[in-house]
């Protein structure tokens, strides 16, 4: 998640409280946040990818002018471009975040040895670079950060170049980003999201350079299943990537991608109406508030909160078998209704089962969505796409694509794999329209 701390608006939301981060290697760590930012379960798993190896990696040259590759490299939840900074450039992994607004990456010097992992920036190599005039610090959402010298210097992302870029050069980082994939990141949001509000993002620069056809750029995560590697259009929509026609909606606050959501579903059921939503490409789940993620999972056989993963579901049918009483976990509660425990059970054995026998079968079969509502119009995210990764203490449960605690929706690429998304930069509104594979 790569929300700045220092975002008035995220800070003090709050959720209270003791959380577990649960990390794969091994490793496990209690986190104490009070007043904090509400995205603790975004923090997890971002956590959990950073700890985590890319499960494929590939490197290949940008296919057009405009286009991006986003490199999918962990199960659809992280996506990775390649850009360069310098003259000679020098190539880096990046996130294209739209949910923050500093663009920066590791330098050459960095004294940390986890720095070693990875391609660092050597201003002294190029010609174009200029240094600012102050130190550079970010802070992330999840707590993580990264910090160093500031300058200026040349940013190419696919075709495109951007002179005088605003850089951070990080000479230290937290272990998020050591131990992460990626070399930096490129910021795509409003530069009031910057913890420098007066450097322009490359967003800005692209415009103001007369660089785009359309000031706006448009995203195509595609599921794993579907391909490993998607894209970023920078000043062109790609009309071969989305069903019918794009739905707008206004922003209702920059500096973030942040829109009103008229209301949300899961299945007929309403979750909540009005709600402030914002897209981000830099975080893993869909990110809601707590009486949502509640509202939400009851409505999903075998769904469960635990203290220590958060919300778990059934990874997939016929995977969990263990009754509730003998599920590891001492002190956690189960969130399934009276009214629907008896499906519950039955779920445990057949969930998303096309022929589950409960009741109310059209409800909680594969065909089961979450539905949000964007100008007159359903966006779905189906809710046999869900879980996650496994979780290693419950045999065949994963972690949920749903998590509580953020009353500001955030809209991350579990929505976007199933949802094509345009930034409009120029006209501040974001358009939607369901996915399209190029096979379909
Ligand atoms: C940037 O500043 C460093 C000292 O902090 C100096 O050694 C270097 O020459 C400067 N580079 C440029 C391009 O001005
Ligand atoms: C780069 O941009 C900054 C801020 O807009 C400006 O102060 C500086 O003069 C520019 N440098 C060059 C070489 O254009
Ligand atoms: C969106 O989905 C909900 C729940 O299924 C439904 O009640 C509503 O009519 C749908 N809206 C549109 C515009 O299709
Ligand atoms: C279980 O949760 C209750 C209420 O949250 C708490 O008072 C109790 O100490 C917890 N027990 C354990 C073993 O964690």
């Amino acid at each position: 998640m790569r929300v700045d701390l220092q975002c008035a608006v995220f800070v003090c939301l709050v959720v209270g409280g003791r959380i577990t981060t649960a990390l794969p290697a091994g490793a496990s760590a209690t986190i104490v946040y009070t007043d904090t930012l509400p995205n603790t379960p975004l923090s997890r798993w971002k956590s959990q990818l950073r700890y985590g190896r890319p499960d494929s990696l590939r490197n290949s040259p940008f296919q057009s002018k405009e286009a991006v590759e986003a490199i999918n490299f962990r199960s659809d939840l992280e996506y990775y471009s390649a850009v360069s900074f310098g003259t000679p450039p020098q190539t880096f992994k990046v996130m294209l975040d739209t949910g923050s607004a500093d663009t920066w990456v590791i330098a050459r010097g960095c004294p940390t040895s986890k720095c070693a992992n990875h391609a660092t920036f050597d201003k002294t190599i190029s010609t174009t670079y200029r240094n600012g005039s102050s130190d550079w610090q970010v802070t992330y959402g999840d707590h993580s950060f990264a910090g160093g010298l500031s300058g200026w210097d040349t940013l190419r992302i696919g075709a495109l170049t951007i002179t005088n870029q605003s850089l951070g050069l990080a000479m230290y980082a937290s272990p998020q980003f050591t131990n992460d994939m990626v070399d930096g990141i490129v910021g795509l949001s409003f530069r009031g999201a910057s913890n420098n509000p007066d450097n322009q993002t490359p967003m800005d620069r692209l415009v103001e350079d007369h660089l785009l056809p359309e000031p706006l750029f448009a995203v195509y995560f595609p599921p794993r299943q579907v391909a490993s590697v998607g894209e970023f259009t920078f000043g062109t929509v790609n009309s071969a990537r989305y069903h019918g026609d794009l739905v707008y909606v206004p922003l209702s606050r920059k500096p973030y991608w942040q829109f009103e959501l008229e209301a949300a579903y899961i299945g007929n059921t309403v979750v909540d109406q009005r709600v402030q939503c914002m897209v981000d490409t830099g975080t893993n789940v869909l990110l809601v508030s707590n009486e949502a993620a509640r509202a939400i999972h009851l409505q999903i056989p075998g769904a469960r909160e635990t203290h220590s993963d958060g919300w778990i579901l059934p990874c997939s049918r016929s995977t969990v078998s263990a009754a509730p009483s003998a599920l590891p976990g001492a002190n956690e509660s189960t969130t399934v209704s009276p009214a629907l425990s008896s499906m519950a059970l039955i779920a445990k054995s057949q969930s998303f089962s096309p022929d589950s026998t409960h009741a109310r079968r059209s409800d909680l079969g594969p065909a089961l969505t979450i539905q949000f509502s964007i100008n007159g119009h359903n966006f779905t995210v189906p809710v046999a796409g869900l879980p996650l990764e496994p979780v290693k203490s419950r045999p065949g449960f994963c972690y949920s694509g749903v998590a509580g605690g953020s009353p500001r929706w955030i809209l991350g690429t579990m929505f976007i794999k199933h949802n094509y998304v345009v930034f409009d930069h120029g006209r501040e509104r974001l358009g939607f329209a369901p996915i399209r594979h190029s096979s379909s």
